[in-house]
């Protein structure tokens, strides 16, 4: 017998494509569809009573189906966890990043195969969640091998892999900022770069100011890579400004943002990247993401999955968070959690179901998008299917 050529899912209650010139709405949703996937793409979408047959038939039932998750940051590369820490901020300690050189140390002592354990765990976690494409940093290593293995091993999981060096300043570089600042822009950059398509900064007060991010974001540009930057995380501060000002992808976290912050974003091609896993688990307030859509700035929404600030691989759970904390409606929240996080990668192949289009998508235990929100903490992925390849 000839293998299967092609896959036709079919009888979609609700089908989510996010290209409104296919069906309602900014989520260009079309009831009672069918997709037909061929190759690792998307060859056909429509109503179910326009589909041609193919070679084998999924029948979903009435279920809704979705583009995969697009998570476009997440930090993980890292030994050991922060649980200890987790729990002291439960009991009123404030979250400001020094917990970084814990897991700093533990990730320097782990081998090659442990990290690859970890980040393999956390892939397949975040994949039976729904998350097709993810992106990966370093910033735990902050050595020149260290950092290199770091995305090395990324790489074994993504394409989407960024070079963070500038995370913290090591502590064996503490009161030489300038030194390490010069470490990075040389010998670490030389180093990172052929693993990573992406550079970031930590822009923040106790991390590195604008003039330092700035250097090190100009010469990763100069060699290659993308910029995206930690920005106004912890407090108000330069970060989303000159991550406008450099062209950025993506600012991340914009969780204190001033009017010219959001005029910023609003003029340009840089994505607000909201994270509100970080806020739960630092119980910090939520970035305002009402805010930033009725300014009409592009919002993705990502996990920050890292063992210190927001150990979740749940994309879910993020767009639950994003509705009943950040001011966004359920549909806006699945388009920053699928589209915009593609946006947030500067990718036209993901976060879209359109002929042509990755056949990245997941088969929701619900009739419509809405329940993502509407149920949450309930595990509602049925079905990932991601590059044509349903898992199992
Ligand atoms: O995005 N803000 C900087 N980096 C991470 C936190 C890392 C950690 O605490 O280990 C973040 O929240
Ligand atoms: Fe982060």
């Amino acid at each position: 017998m000839n293998a299967p050529r092609n896959l036709l899912i079919d009888n979609i209650g609700e089908l989510v494509t996010n290209e409104p010139r296919m069906g309602k709405g900014p989520l260009g949703i079309v009831q009672r569809a069918a997709i037909l996937v061929e190759d690792g793409a998307v060859a056909w979408v429509g109503r179910s009573a326009y589909a041609q047959p193919a070679d084998r038939r999924l029948d979903v039932e009435g279920a809704a189906v979705l583009p995969g998750f697009v998570d476009s940051h997440a930090h993980l590369v890292f030994a050991g966890d922060r649980a200890a820490e987790f729990a002291a901020r439960m009991a009123g300690e404030r979250y400001n990043g020094g917990g970084i050189r814990t897991t700093v140390a533990a990730t320097r002592a782990a081998s090659d195969d442990d990290l690859r354990d970890t980040v393999g765990r956390l892939r397949r976690e975040a994949l039976r969640q729904g998350t097709t494409t993810i992106e990966i940093k370093s910033g735990y290593g902050l050595s020149v091998a260290d950092e290199e293995r770091s995305l090395r091993i990324g790489r074994e999981f993504t394409d989407e892999t960024t070079f963070l060096g500038a995370h913290v300043v090591p502590s064996e570089y503490a009161g030489r900022v300038d030194d390490y600042v010069g470490l990075i822009c040389g010998p670490m950059l030389h180093a990172a770069a052929p693993y990573a398509r992406w550079i970031d900064v930590f822009c923040e007060r106790g991390a590195f100011d604008a003039d330092h991010s700035r250097a090190i974001l100009t010469v990763g540009q100069a060699a290659g890579l993308g910029v995206r930057v930690h920005a106004n995380q912890l407090g108000p501060g330069p970060g989303v400004r000159l991550a406008v000002e450099l062209g950025a992808a993506s600012a991340d976290h914009c969780t204190h943002l001033s009017a010219s912050d959001v005029d910023a974003l609003a003029g340009s091609s840089t994505v607000a990247t909201l994270l509100p896993g970080a806020e739960f688990s630092t119980r910090s307030p939520y970035p305002d993401g009402r805010r930033l859509l009725d300014a009409r700035v592009a919002v993705a929404l990502a996990t920050d999955c890292n063992p210190g600030s927001s150990y979740t691989s749940s994309m879910p759970f993020c767009i639950a968070l994003a509705v009943r904390e950040m001011g966004m409606t359920p549909a806006e929240a699945v388009w920053s959690a699928t589209a915009g996080g593609a946006k947030a990668l500067r990718r036209t192949d993901i976060g879209v179901l359109r002929p042509g289009a990755r056949a990245d998508l997941t088969v929701l235990d619900a009739p419509s998008h809405l329940h993502l929100a509407y149920r949450p903490g309930v595990p509602l992925i049925r079905h990932v299917m991601h590059n044509g390849v349903l898992l199992e």
